[in-house]
């Protein structure tokens, strides 16, 4: 098979990894790709909103499976683009068609799916511009703290958590009313505080049938602890320790089986991973977002736990026969810890050389933002790349991978030193 991944970060270079290892496999391309994937694969320099350009790739090399990596071309219709296209329609696409792509394209959809669908979440309302009083309204009837939403995506950004309730009804003014999101806070979802600790979930369905793949935890404030702000994600765990069988067991009747069930009964098409984000509330898993494709750094820490032919497994979601595959899992730990530039997540530099890739023993290293130029490796995002190790438990697999994050070097390198910390 000639296998085209769309993506650019540490998750597409983890598929990229996997997928090479298959015997099905032919040849490999990456749009647009980083310096890791283009050392595996062929790297095409297009974007993966450019359906136009992604399509000419299609045909001139004739690619047999499509995977697509981030939200952003799924919410923005690729799947059904190659559907309705004479010439790509019979290539399989990974990732769910428009219509489903809204549970992560619209928090009020997703919220509306899962009351609909009995999936246990957090109560909450939406509003907007028109009725912006009925919004002030619900805050004064909840307790601190406040959890408002922009609607669309919003690159990470979109949720914001204030302990204040007067500082929540500006943040919902200037929301709805000044569009800080843009578009993307036309409607804003507020909904009541979960206290608990957070988990991922990630499934891939053949809009048949489905297999859990491994659970996974990951790190996303920039400073330890889970201090200071937002960042893509800082590190990633898998499995999650306390989630234990009987744990895992509500989690799929509660809440996988009813969103799989839930996506036949609306009609909504969809072969791809399904990201469920959740929080452990006592004993109780509550909902805290679909994302409509793989976690990153999830991916780190998933994918290589899984030993399957993973080109075979996606083979078998594009012809709907997933039920037929047998999950084969690493029971090891498997841990990553994201190497980033100084100042992420706010401004920083680019272009830093990276060293030390050959001295790297027993970890694998997932480039993100990095680019090859002038034959050297330099930095050209924010998070840089990820080291994965494996361990009995994640603090020896954590040993494995802070041991070879010392062989490698850039200027101003930063990454957390807690990853588990929490565990
Ligand atoms: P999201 O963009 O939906 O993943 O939300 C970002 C983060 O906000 C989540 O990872 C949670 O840590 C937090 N969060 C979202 N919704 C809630 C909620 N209802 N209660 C507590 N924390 C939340
Ligand atoms: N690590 C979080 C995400 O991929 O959305």
């Amino acid at each position: 098979m000639n296998v085209l991944i769309l993506g650019s970060g540490g998750r597409e270079h983890t598929l990229a990894w996997k997928l090479k290892q298959s015997p099905k496999l032919n040849r490999l391309f990456v749009a647009p790709g980083n310096a890791g994937t283009a050392a595996i694969a062929q790297n095409i320099p297009i974007g993966v909103n450019d359906f136009e350009a992604i399509k000419k790739s299609a045909l001139s090399e004739n690619i047999t499976l499509v995977v697509v990596g981030p939200e952003d071309p799924l919410v923005n219709g690729i799947h059904d683009f190659f559907l309705n296209d004479n010439e790509l329609r019979n290539i399989p696409v990974i990732g769910p068609q428009k219509a489903a792509a809204q549970l992560e394209g619209s928090k009020e959809f997703a919220k509306e799916f899962m009351i609909r669908h009995s999936i246990p979440t957090a109560a909450y309302q939406s509003f907007t511009a028109s009725n912006l009083e009925e919004g002030y309204a619900f805050l004064d009837t909840l307790n601190s703290p406040y959890v408002l939403k922009a609607d669309g995506l919003a690159a990470g950004k979109g949720v914001v958590i204030l302990q204040d309730l007067d500082e929540a009804k500006a943040e919902l003014h200037s929301m709805l009313v000044d569009e800080k999101f843009g578009g993307a806070s036309t409607t804003v979802v507020i909904e009541e505080f979960l206290d608990g600790i957070e988990l991922s979930v990630f499934v891939l369905t053949d809009g048949k049938g489905y297999k859990v793949l491994p659970t996974a935890k990951d790190y996303k404030r920039i400073g330890e602890g889970d201090t200071g702000l937002n960042t893509g994600g800082m590190g990633a765990i898998s499995p999650v320790p306390f989630a234990d069988n009987t744990f895992m067991g509500r989690i799929h009747e509660q809440v996988v089986k009813p969103t799989v069930e839930g996506l036949k009964k609306d009609n909504l098409p969809y072969k791809g991973f399904i990201f469920i984000g959740l929080i452990k509330v006592g004993d109780e898993p509550k909902v805290i977002e679909y994302n409509v494709r793989l976690g990153d750094p999830e991916t780190e820490v998933v994918i290589p736990r899984i030993k399957n032919d993973f080109l075979e497994v996606l083979q078998a979601v594009g012809q709907e026969n997933l039920d037929e595959i047998a999950l084969e899992l690493d029971y090891r730990t498997a841990t990553t810890v994201m190497l980033v530039s100084g100042g992420y997540p706010e401004a920083y530099e680019k272009g830093k050389v990276i060293s030390g890739f050959d001295e790297v023993q027993d970890s694998l290293v997932f480039h993100a933002g990095t680019q090859l130029k002038e034959g050297k490796v330099v930095t050209n995002g924010g998070r840089v790349m990820a080291i994965t190790s494996f361990g009995d438990d994640f603090e020896q697999a954590l040993k494995k991978t802070y041991q070879n994050i010392e062989k490698l070097h850039f200027e101003k390198m930063n990454y957390r030193k807690d990853i588990g910390f929490d565990l």
